[in-house]
């Protein structure tokens, strides 16, 4: 890490970034083309289901639905049916429409629920127990999507993954080395350890991975939907292992969870639409204030990567996040967030106006610090024949979440709850908020960075985008969508370029190793940024509409593995 004198102090709290693997800058990459569908996740065997759904008729939230459910089985990291997630829907005909399926505190949840016997903060409690877990929302959400949208038979969309738990799949070296690095975390619950372990040994490459508890879980929801996860035998294996392990999910809980349909977040960059996710995820509003702010400034003339760019995507971030911090939460329970102010191009030019071209705002006015956030989640971008294009973004929170696995279900939990801000009125540098808009309340959906978005160019179709990796989700998003917009790149440039994170505090740049050049960073460094070298930020899956056939690009984020596109 390097960081000019005057930042020495912010030094001593900055976060230590885990350096996972490296990333390169390219430009000139050769975008996959398809014609006419194209579906891109995080496993190869997920983004297939979806094409073969369209194949087959489906449309864009058919494949979106079939590929989510693959993914609960082929990356049981993030993919899952114990978790939440956002959907964000245009369709052909320029409608718009968005799915919460974020999870749920239960109704035994309280705000002081995170502090032990002894009035300390129990860390381990709110981000590692069975009262991490969020009632989860993935089923009725897909299903919500598919009863408004879909048109091919439900059970045509879970079949695959059904197929997929029960006959097994082959282990590949990226989920052969995640199970190995989850592996303490599966010694929470037997069954995890047994799901994931083969007798007993980590799975290595070309092994099988069959889930048979998990291939019934799937048949109940083929068969009943929400009914056969919210209620009967599924409901019944979930609460029994929330009893045994003291988690507070009973019955209740599980059958008053409702997915809401909500009006997307809107704002306009540069004469693009752009739609996306509003609270109970921060993304959309977030990602609404960066790019306002940054259309008071020549991004394309800075070019691609400058410290220029650099520096006033940092800054705007810089702002953006601290507006999050203070303001958002579940809008049902928070009814006072300034949205409409804070996504007005009125506010950015204010904002704007406090940036200094060439010196570093400083993050210590205000004593806001955030909270941890893991790396784990999955996104997925999805474009029919007619157009019509899904952003599904959907998480367990940490990697394999809670690592609680249902006995005799075969799915895991999430640990959602960890998203909440941990203790009232206290907010320290040390790493806590304790504003109020995000404090646990049953019933009440814990705020989140998911950011599925989706971007038009003179009222047709330009763009789908969407990344996991916590709070940095936002940032990748914004440098995918200022890549196409201002840079002009092509799908597969965008998402390979060098990104940068900045969230106000701690008060720092972390930027992709190998992804800028060091003169460049020095350029940074004179203007007072701390900078922290990071490895690989994000996920993102994104498909450009090509600008010259109207075919589809897509833009397959390598940072992690097994990501792949498939269309035809
Ligand atoms: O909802 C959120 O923002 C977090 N629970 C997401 C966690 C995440 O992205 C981890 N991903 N890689």
């Amino acid at each position: 890490m390097v960081f000019p004198r005057h930042h020495l102090t912010t030094l001593l709290s900055t976060l230590l970034v885990v350096v996972c693997s490296s990333t390169s800058l390219s430009a000139g990459s050769i975008p996959e083309r398809f014609p006419n569908c194209a579906v891109v996740t995080q496993s190869e065997l997920a983004s297939q289901v979806g094409r073969d759904v369209m194949r087959d008729g489906g449309n864009a939230i058919d494949a979106a639905v079939a590929s989510a459910f693959a993914l609960a089985v082929t990356h049981p990291a993030a993919g899952n049916i114990g978790g939440g997630g956002f959907l964000v829907y245009r369709g052909a005909d320029g409608s718009t429409t968005t799915y919460d399926f974020r999870e749920v505190a239960p109704r035994g949840a309280t705000a002081e629920m995170w502090i032990d016997e002894d009035g300390n903060y129990d860390r381990n409690r709110h981000h590692s127990s069975a009262l991490a877990v969020g009632v989860p929302g993935s089923v009725a959400g897909l299903h919500l999507a598919w009863t408004e949208h879909g048109k091919l038979p439900w059970k045509r969309l879970v079949e695959p993954a059904i197929e997929l738990a029960e006959q097994g799949f082959e282990v590949t070296p990226g989920l052969a080395q995640s199970l190995a690095g989850s592996h303490d975390r599966f010694k929470i619950s037997e069954a995890a350890l047994d799901q994931f372990t083969n007798n007993g040994k980590l799975f290595v490459v070309g092994d099988r991975l069959v889930q048979k508890d998990l291939a019934k879980s799937l048949e109940r929801i083929a068969l009943k939907g929400p009914a056969g996860f919210y209620e009967g035998k599924t409901a019944d294996l979930i609460v029994k292992q929330m009893k045994a392990m003291g988690g507070l999910i009973d019955h209740e809980d599980l059958k008053a969870y409702r997915p809401i349909q909500r009006s997307p977040v809107t704002g306009d960059y540069r004469g693009h639409k752009i739609i996306s996710m509003p609270p109970p995820s921060s993304g959309g509003v977030t990602l609404i204030q960066m790019l306002n702010i940054l259309e008071n400034v020549n991004l394309r003339e800075f070019g691609a990567g400058s410290a220029n760019s650099l520096h006033w995507m940092a800054e705007s971030m810089r702002l953006s996040y601290l507006d999050r911090a203070r303001h958002l939460g579940d809008p049902d329970f928070v009814a006072d967030q300034p949205i409409d102010l804070l996504i007005s191009k009125q506010y950015a030019k204010e904002q704007h106006l406090k940036i200094a071209p060439d010196q570093a705002g400083i993050s210590e006015i205000e004593q806001i610090q955030q909270l941890h956030e893991s790396p784990e989640t999955t996104h997925l971008s999805v474009v029919d024949g007619e157009r019509n294009a899904v952003a599904l973004t959907t998480t367990l929170e940490y990697s394999y979440g809670s690592g609680i696995v249902v006995s005799g279900g075969g799915f895991l939990l999430n640990n959602e709850m960890g998203d909440f801000n941990p203790v009232e009125g206290v907010t320290t540098l040390a790493g806590q908020i304790g504003t109020p808009a995000n404090l646990t309340a049953p019933g009440k959906r814990m705020l989140s960075s998911m950011t599925p978005t989706i971007v038009e160019r003179n009222g047709e179709l330009l763009m789908v985008t969407g990344s996991p990796g916590g709070r940095t989700i936002i940032n990748t998003v914004l440098q995918t969508i200022v890549n196409v917009i201002d840079h002009e790149m092509n799908a597969q440039d965008a998402v390979n370029y060098g990104r940068i994170h900045q969230q106000w505090l701690p008060d720092r740049i972390r930027y992709e190793r190998n992804g800028f050049s060091p003169d460049t960073l020095n350029i940074l460094l004179e203007r007072g940024h701390v900078l922290d070298e990071a490895g690989a930020q994000g996920s993102a899956q994104i498909i450009v509409v090509d600008p010259e056939n109207e075919g589809l690009q897509t833009g397959v984020d390598h940072r992690r593995p097994g990501a792949a596109a498939a269309g035809f």
